[in-house]
């Protein structure tokens, strides 16, 4: 529910069990006021008082200064000297932006962002919009705030437009949104960073003075950075306290971050990351900012983290594949990499199919010259050599064997040997004069361009419209460097990052609505691209290179502060595994596998009898047990980065069904009893684990009993609400 109130002056933003205030100020000025947990009273008038004259800041608003003021959205120049929201130059060469109030609307519903991927409403959900118009008299600018609320999953998005009816101008910083906090006395910020086969580690950092920020300068979301922090009190864990998460639904270049004022308060920002972006308006023209999920919950980090995960399963992911169960496939990449042909191929396919397995994906190599990294890329037709009936003759094969088939692509790419390349040497993205660099041997196609748009997505779709493929793994290997366009004049190059990725969101948004029953899974090296902007396209990622299960866990509990288990793209490889060259037992990296998008990634025929079972039974429990994981809530009972044993608690809606998963890192002999307590559970009602019954309570307070002694002894422990 949103409500203003002429009074108090005070816009108030209600989910089930939050809310989020602002002040209107002096009729000029936004000013933030609250944002936790639910106020069962209005806000009164004497918030004014909050707020006093501090020296050595302009007073352009009465006695109140800018530069202290917690803003709802800042502006650069009137002396504001934090990171700002939004700057612009002006066509006399001014840098000056003072827009203030100007009106509001309480909209039904959601509005679509034009050209983004952005959070929807669905019929009879409880959402509305509020749009709060700033405006520039001097320079005839507006700036439109969006807020909407979706009360029944206790998030808010945010985003802005501005509509430029002056002269031609040009933005050069226009974040989504920042929230000034109040704050704990002490506080803390998370991000999850790493690199190649090591996304998403969690950092947790005490907020000091000054300014801490991540950010991606290269394109996309990136390994190094995911567009996600959180702001929490020191003391939040896992399961109480307060957390604030901001996730973004954009997968380009972005920024996010805190600022600490000299009073103390901070400011939580996250949008386009302005190092990388100009953009140019003329009269009549307005650019839409892409959108900010917040997520707040006094139940801990993995309460934040249920409120994204509720968000993006069911109302940022799309398509037919959001909400049914979707395929336990497997993958021939580790088996053969680029060695490949059809008879492989079919024999992996029929090896699986004994075990459960319904959907064979073809990964890298099989169109152009591609037979290793260093050409093809860009031409998709079928290599016959290595596949005689080309691509159409293998998927009825594998559907022959009653499977799907699946095929890998990485069509925003290009190999300089390769025949897409020798015709178009500027359909890639670059700088005039500088010498592109390569990345796995292969340049970025420049998708700012309708042209190239265009081939990437007749390329991929005539392949999908003469075979049968229900499964594309798209991926994307590469970062962006020298970025230029050859289209574009020199006033519009700062545009190019930012017109790349609506480009790429108008493919897979054609793609997506003409290939409905194909499910689409994002990749990029791994888990490069892993954002809220591709999972309203893919509503899974393959989540990293690395298939090691002991760097797994930690990948996925990082991957978990935000992403559902839902999205995750898990798969079982071989031992020892080829990026670590660790041995674990089998039934260990399936129980690591199976919460997630469940596959392998090696060739069943090189597998003993025992592991042929362990495999089948995996593929059963995936089955069994994937709604809960997939559709439930999570509860992280302890971090990999901090305890030997890492545990994960994943609860049905209902409260009936607990799925308990314990991967202990390193065991010792004669290790000390541990009890494991489990959250969230009906404390009244009792629950069967192994034949026995144990109190909800009992369970949440004394725990499971678990004794770390023996290495690798994983376990999915269920129990039944009785
Ligand atoms: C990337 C992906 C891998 C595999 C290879 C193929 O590295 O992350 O899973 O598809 O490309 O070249």
């Amino acid at each position: 529910m949103i409500t203003f109130n002429e009074k108090t002056k005070v816009f108030t933003l209600s989910t089930n069990k939050t809310s989020y205030a602002f002040g209107l100020l002096d009729d000029k000025l936004l000013v933030h006021l609250y944002w936790g947990k639910k106020l069962t009273n209005e806000i009164n008038e004497n918030w004014k008082d909050e707020f006093c004259s501090r020296s050595h800041s302009p007073f352009d608003y009465g006695e109140y200064s800018t530069n202290f003021m917690p803003l709802e959205y800042s502006q650069y120049g009137g002396g504001d000297s934090r990171i700002c929201d939004f700057s612009a130059v002006y066509s006399d060469g001014s840098r000056v932006t003072k827009a203030d109030f100007k009106n509001y609307e309480i909209i039904d519903g959601k509005p679509e962002i034009e050209g983004l991927p952005s959070v929807y409403a669905e019929k009879g959900d409880k959402v509305s919009t509020l749009a709060v118009t700033l405006f520039d008299k001097l320079k005839n600018l507006e700036i439109i705030l969006y807020y909407s609320v979706f009360e029944e999953f206790d998030a808010i998005t945010r985003s802005v437009k501005i509509v430029n009816n002056g002269e031609t101008m040009r933005i050069n910083s226009v974040l989504s949104g920042s929230v000034d906090f109040f704050g704990a006395p002490k506080s803390d910020i998370i991000h999850l960073d790493g690199t190649w086969a090591r996304e998403r580690f969690v950092t947790r950092n005490e907020i000091a003075g000054g300014n801490t920020s991540i950010q991606s300068n290269v394109g996309v979301s990136s390994h190094f950075y995911n567009p996600f922090i959180a702001v929490c009190d020191s003391d939040t864990t896992e399961l109480c306290g307060n957390a604030y998460g901001f996730g973004f639904v954009y997968s380009g270049s972005f920024i996010a971050g805190t600022e600490v004022n000299a009073y103390g308060t901070i400011r939580a920002y996250m949008g386009i990351n302005p190092r990388e972006f100009e953009w140019v308006l003329q009269n009549g023209e307005s650019f839409s900012s892409p959108e900010i999920i917040l997520s707040y919950s006094n139940e801990g980090l993995s309460g934040m983290s249920r409120v994204f995960h509720n968000v993006i399963r069911n109302r940022v992911s799309k398509g037919k594949y959001r909400d049914i169960e979707r395929f336990a496939l497997i993958n021939n990449w580790e088996a053969t990499y680029f060695d490949i042909n059809e008879e492989k191929i079919v024999n992996i396919a029929k090896k699986a199919k004994e075990i459960g397995i319904d959907t064979m994906v073809l990964d890298d190599g099989w169109f152009g010259t591609r037979s290793n990294d260093k050409s093809g890329l860009g031409d998709w037709v079928e290599n016959k050599d290595r596949l005689p009936g080309g691509i159409k003759g293998l998927a009825e094969k594998i559907n022959g064997l009653g499977m799907n088939f699946g095929l890998w692509f990485e069509p925003e790419m290009v190999n300089p040997d390769s025949d897409l390349y020798r015709a178009h040497p500027d359909w890639i993205i670059h700088t005039k004069g500088r010498t592109p660099s390569q990345i796995r041997n292969q340049l970025t196609l420049d998708l700012s361009r309708k042209d190239v748009c265009e081939y990437v997505e007749n390329a991929v779709g005539n392949i999908l419209e003469n075979a049968n493929v229900s499964y594309v793994k798209w991926d994307m290997n590469r970062t962006m460097s020298e970025v230029g366009s050859a289209l574009l004049d020199a006033e519009h190059q700062g545009e190019v990052m930012h017109r790349y990725m609506l480009g790429l969101y108008s493919v897979l948004g054609n793609l997506t609505k003409r290939f409905p029953n194909v499910l689409f899974e994002a990749c990029a090296s791994g888990g490069g691209r892993y954002d809220c902007g591709i999972l309203q396209f893919m509503p899974q990622v393959w989540t990293s290179d690395d298939t090691d299960a002991v760097e797994r866990i930690k990948i996925q509990y990082g991957t978990s502060f935000i992403y559902p288990y839902s999205s995750m793209g898990c798969h079982v490889s071989a031992c020892p595994n080829h990026q670590i060259g660790r041995t674990t037992p089998f039934d260990y990296r399936c129980n690591v596998a199976i919460p997630g998008q469940f596959g392998y990634e090696l060739d069943l025929n090189k597998c003993t009898d025992e592991e042929l079972q362990i495999a089948k039974k995996a593929v059963e429990d995936y089955r069994r047990l994937g709604e809960i994981f997939h559709k439930g809530d999570l509860y992280r009972i302890s971090s990999p980065f901090d305890s030997d044993v890492s545990v994960n608690e994943f609860i049905s809606k209902d409260k009936n069904t607990v799925l308990v998963c314990i991967y202990p890192k390193t065991s010792i002999v004669a290790a000390k009893d541990t009890y494991i307590k489990l959250a969230g559970l009906d404390e009244t009602a009792s629950y069967e684990l192994d034949g026995k019954i144990y109190g909800g309570d009992y369970l949440m307070n004394k725990g499971i009993w678990y004794c770390n002694d023996f290495e690798y002894k994983s376990k999915i422990l269920e129990l039944n609400k009785k």
